[in-house]
Formats: structure tokens, sequence, C-alpha cells
């Protein structure tokens, strides 16, 4: 360290091996950094709750244990005056408060230990996050209680042509679908194939019972049983005619066979003539003359249409002879027992979306 100290060279006359402590005012942004944060501090701590002095203890349940907890208290800040934390007439500052009745509630659940005395503060007083979290809760759960309650007034036609009203109950839906539904229809309701046995896709515009909302609502709430008997019912058919009649089903899909209202062929005649006759005789009475199914002939039989090249159970040769060959049955579960009819209303909202509903 050197004694020498000249007061032009801007130092402190300290110097440790060469390195000296220079005099240098810190940089202006700098500062203004630094009283900008001062008064920034300030401020907060005046507005927002802060210091941890204890202004009253207060006796909260650990929701996850059910241990009573002491929390400690705090300043509250000058944020209540600011913002009132109000909601339907529930003051969150003012502190709710410990009821007999709420304290009786959790002895009754197991939490015999409780000293929390009726009218021991509940929460912090004052403005603070969870008070404001509260009061966002309650205006959330109060827009979604008028919500339900003028869905519950409404038709499924109402609901979809009101935009608002049919956001609000798709939004409703996707956990009533995935609870209820999506195990056997998919999540995205296109159905679940395995084998021998398919659940249809909810998502197309192709319907066994039909995609009005009256249909769909009857289909949810009181379930439905389709039954396509072995050889349509038959027994007399042969391994032959089974054959036929899945290469007629595959030309009726593909267009290569066209049946009119009456059952007869207005393209293919001179090939499926002799199979169309065993089909009118044998599978008309479900498909109908035309083919085209119950829904398109007004009848809601479960008897798909076998003429748009949709298969719910497979389209290739060896799948057309089993189902036409051994026959199927499918169930859907009725849901009027399960579900209340707002949230069927709901569903039925959510799969005429899905698909093309009618
Ligand atoms: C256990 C499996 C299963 C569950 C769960 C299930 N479904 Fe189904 N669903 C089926 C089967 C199988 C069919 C076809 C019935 C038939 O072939 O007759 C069907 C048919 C339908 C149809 C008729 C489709 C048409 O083309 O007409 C609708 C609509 C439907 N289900 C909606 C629902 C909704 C909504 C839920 C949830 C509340 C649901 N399903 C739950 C198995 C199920
Ligand atoms: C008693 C009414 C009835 C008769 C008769 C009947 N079907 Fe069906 N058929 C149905 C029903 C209902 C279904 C849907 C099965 C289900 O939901 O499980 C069906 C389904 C089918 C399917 C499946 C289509 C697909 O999407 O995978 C084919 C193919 C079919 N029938 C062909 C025939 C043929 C060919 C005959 C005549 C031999 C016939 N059916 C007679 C009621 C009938």
């Amino acid at each position: 360290m050197s004694d020498h100290h000249d007061p032009s060279d801007n130092s402190t006359g300290h110097e440790w091996d060469g390195i000296r402590e220079l005099k240098n005012p810190a940089p202006t942004w700098w500062t203004w950094g630094f009283y900008l944060g001062l008064i920034f501090v300030t401020c907060y701590y005046i507005i927002y709750p802060s210091s941890p002095f204890n202004n009253g203890f207060q006796k909260v349940i650990n929701g996850i244990t059910g241990q009573e907890v002491l929390v400690d208290g705090h300043t509250k800040g000058i944020m209540h005056l600011i913002f009132d934390n109000e909601f339907e007439g529930v003051k969150y500052y003012a502190g709710a408060k410990w009821t007999q009745a709420e304290i009786d509630a959790l002895k009754a659940k197991g939490y015999n230990e409780l000293t929390i005395k009726a009218g021991d503060l509940k929460f912090q007083d004052g403005w603070t996050y969870v008070n404001e979290t509260r009061q966002e809760i309650a205006e959330i759960e109060s827009l979604r209680r008028d919500a339900m309650a003028q869905l519950d007034s409404m038709s499924v036609a109402q609901i979809l042509a009101d935009d608002d009203m049919k956001h609000f109950a798709l939004g409703r839906a996707r956990v009533l679908f995935g609870d209820n539904c999506a195990a056997c229809h998919g999540s995205g309701g296109a159905g679940v194939v395995s084998a021998g046995f398919a659940f249809p896709n909810l998502s197309d515009d192709d319907w066994l019972y039909g995609g009005t909302p009256d249909a769909l609502l009857e289909t949810i709430t009181e379930g439905r049983e389709g039954a396509m008997p072995a050889k349509g019912g038959n027994d007399e058919l042969t391994d032959a005619d089974v054959a036929n009649l899945a290469g007629f089903v595959s030309a009726l899909g593909s267009g290569e066979a066209k049946l009119n209202d009456d059952g007869e062929l207005t393209a293919g005649a001179g090939k499926f003539g002799a199979v169309n006759a065993v089909f009118q005789e044998n599978c008309a009475a479900c498909h109908y003359a035309n083919a085209k199914g119950g829904v398109l002939n007004d009848d809601a039989n479960g008897a798909v249409n076998l003429t748009d090249a949709i298969y719910r159970f497979g389209g290739d040769m060896a799948t057309l002879k089993e189902t036409i060959g051994l026959g199927r049955q499918a169930k859907m579960p009725a849901f009027g027992e399960k579900l209340d009819p707002t949230s069927i209303k709901i569903l039925a909202v959510k799969v005429h979306q899905l698909g093309g509903g009618q």
C-alpha cells in the first residue's frame, strides 16, 4: 500500500498491489433505478398485505390432511380501500367466520381435534389473493348457475340455434362424454371397432336411429338394442346365398347395383336379378326394399342403410359374409336413470354437433 496520495488522480488513495479504489459516481441510470425501486417497494408495502406482524392468528383447516393449522397474520395493506372484495352481498375482505354448524360438519367428517370456536376468523381479513380468488370463483359459479338454469328451460333445438348456449353446453359436454360415452364411442365419437363388435361412429352423418334432437334424446335416455338376425332369420339360406348377398350388399355400396323404392334394380339388373329376389324376400322387411335402412324410410328400427358404403362391422367380403351368416347384436345402454335430463340434453347437443345431426 502506498502513502502517496495525489488528489487529482480521482482515487481514494487506497491501492493494493496496483489496484486503486476510485471515486467515480455511480451511472445516472443506475441511481434512478435504485430510487425508483425504493419508491416501488414502499408503495407495495403500504398497498398490499406484506409484513408478517401478527394481527390475529387465524385457524385454518388444511383441506388435504384435515389438520388444523395456524397461519400468521400480516399487515392488511390498503388494498381493500381500493378494491371492494364484495360479491352478491358477501364481503370477502370482511373475513367470514366459522359457524357452529360448519364446525359440527367438520367434526362429523372425523376432524375431532378441532379447537376452533364459532366466531373465529376463517380467512385473513383485508385484501389478499386468496380472498380475490374466492370472489372470482363465486362470480364464475354464479354465471354457471345462471347458464345451467337457462339450459334447463331450453330444448335441444333452441340450444343448437343459440351460439352462446351451444358453446356453453359443448364445454360442459366434454367431461360428460368422456365419463359416460368415450369408452365405447371413442373420445372423438368416431367409434371403437373391436373384433366382431363395433360401436357406431357418432361423428358421421349416417344414423342407425336418427340424428334429430328427439331421436338423440330417445337413444341416450332409453338406450337401443340392434339385432340383425343370422341369415335375416331364414335358416334355409345356403352358404352360396349368403356369399351372393354379401356380393350384392357390396355392389349396393359401390353403386354397381341400385334399387328404387319398389325394390326394382335400376342398375345391375342382369347380374343381380336373382340375388335381389332373395334380398327382397329375406332382408327388405328391415332394410327396406330400397335397402336404404330404417332411418331414411322414417323408421328408427336400427337396420342400417346398405347403400352408402359406410360399414360399421366391415365392408370386406369375409366380414359381410359373417354379418349376414351369423347376425349381429349390439346394445347401447340407457342413461335415463344414471344422468339427469339436462345432462342428457347437453349430450344430445354434443352428438348433434359431432356428426351431421339432422
Ligand atoms: C357400452 C358401450 C356404450 C356406451 C357406454 C355408450 N354407447 Fe352409444 N351405442 C353403443 C352401441 C353398441 C350402439 C349401437 C346400438 C345398435 O346397434 O343398435 C350405440 C348407439 C348410439 C347412438 C345411435 C347412433 C345412430 O347412428 O343412431 C347414439 C346417438 C349414441 N350411442 C350415443 C351415446 C352417448 C351420448 C353415450 C354416453 C352417454 C353413449 N352412446 C354411451 C354403445 C355404447
Ligand atoms: C329383423 C331385421 C333385419 C333383417 C331381417 C335383416 N337385417 Fe341386416 N341388420 C339389421 C340390424 C338391426 C342391423 C344393425 C345391427 C346392429 O346394430 O348390431 C343390421 C345390419 C346389417 C349389416 C351390417 C352393415 C354394417 O354397417 O356393417 C348388413 C351387411 C346387413 N344387415 C345385411 C342384411 C342382409 C343381407 C339381410 C337379409 C339376409 C338382412 N340384413 C336382414 C336388421 C335386419
